[in-house]
């Protein structure tokens, strides 16, 4: 107590220190953001968005985050690309190939049983994540029978998602991740390459829905067999990562499938009871109540 007291007095003498000052301009920022804009920073891991925020307000070419929280209030342009920037939408198709090989060994069975599949991929960036299911289902003949919802707080990440569009030189790296997923094809079936791009198969987006959802702030708005969520809630604190869990548990039919990042877990949040492991590896869990 005689510390936190003596630590006030000592503030007010010297003003705060550069890591208080800091973490202030933050709080003004995002609180900003959100009364203006709507969108919620505000439960995410202070480290990783402190980081973000430098970085944009050098790319910015500003001197302080102050000055980037004038900026991006006065300037939608500037908060859209801040968004961009805060999103992290680093993806790959068919990424972490064990994940989707397990998939297939241990979900698609069952998936086999329902009448129909409703699965949602919450934070799908560009896209990548949900073509690889889409070609997963096609093979395993449960594409007609699907709908798959993709969806992201960032919409220029979507825009490119609904195109399709992605880099030729990345194709090595997919086609690999493809074949360790237990690919049965040739992985350039599933595409047309034009120039420095190739496009993915019309085919593939038939059953795809593409739509913006924020996870921070938006609610449930169907029920889904499967929900994947793999590398999003690893920026948010423990507040906002509980409360996106209770999204998905309201959102998960009886023995939903529920799939995290490999650096993610169910552990440590307060809906572990919820589920059984599937893959404790791989990160699938199954909805037990
Ligand atoms: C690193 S990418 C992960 C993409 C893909 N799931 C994967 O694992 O390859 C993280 C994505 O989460 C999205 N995201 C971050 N916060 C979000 C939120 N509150 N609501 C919806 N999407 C969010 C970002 O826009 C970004 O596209």
């Amino acid at each position: 107590m005689a510390a936190t007291e003596q630590g006030s007095d000592e503030l007010s003498l010297a003003g705060p220190n550069k890591n208080e000052l800091e973490n202030i301009e933050i709080e003004l920022l995002l609180t900003g953001i959100h009364r203006l804009y709507g969108y919620d920073f505000r439960n995410y891991a202070l480290s990783s968005i402190k980081r973000r925020i430098w970085h944009h307000v050098h790319a910015e070419n500003l001197p302080s985050i102050s000055a980037l929280q004038e900026k991006v209030l006065h300037d939608r342009t500037c908060f859209e690309r801040l968004i961009y920037s805060l999103s992290i939408p680093v993806t790959e198709m068919f990424r972490d190939p064990g994940l989707f090989l397990t998939f297939r060994q241990k979900v698609v069975p069952l998936l086999r049983t329902y009448p129909y599949i409703r699965i949602w991929h919450a934070g799908c960036s560009t896209g990548e994540e949900v073509y690889s299911m889409a070609i997963l289902l096609q093979e395993e003949g449960l594409y007609e029978k699907a709908r798959i919802y993709a969806t992201d707080m960032n919409n220029r990440s979507l825009q490119q998602a609904k195109e399709g569009v992605y880099e030729i030189s990345k194709m090595k790296q997919y086609t690999k991740n493809y074949l360790e997923a237990g690919g049965k094809h040739a992985f350039s079936k599933y595409y047309t390459a034009k120039y420095n791009s190739v496009i993915f198969q019309p085919d593939l987006r038939k059953n795809i829905i593409f739509a913006e959802h924020n996870l921070a702030t938006d609610t449930s708005f169907n029920e889904f067999n499967v929900i994947f969520c793999r590398n999003v809630m690893i920026y948010f604190n423990d507040e906002l990562r509980d409360h996106v869990h209770g999204l998905f548990c309201e959102s998960l039919s009886r023995f939903g499938v529920l799939v995290l990042g490999a650096k993610e877990s169910i552990h440590f949040t307060g809906y572990s009871d919820c589920y059984e492991p599937l893959d404790r590896v791989e990160k699938i869990y199954r909805k037990a109540k």
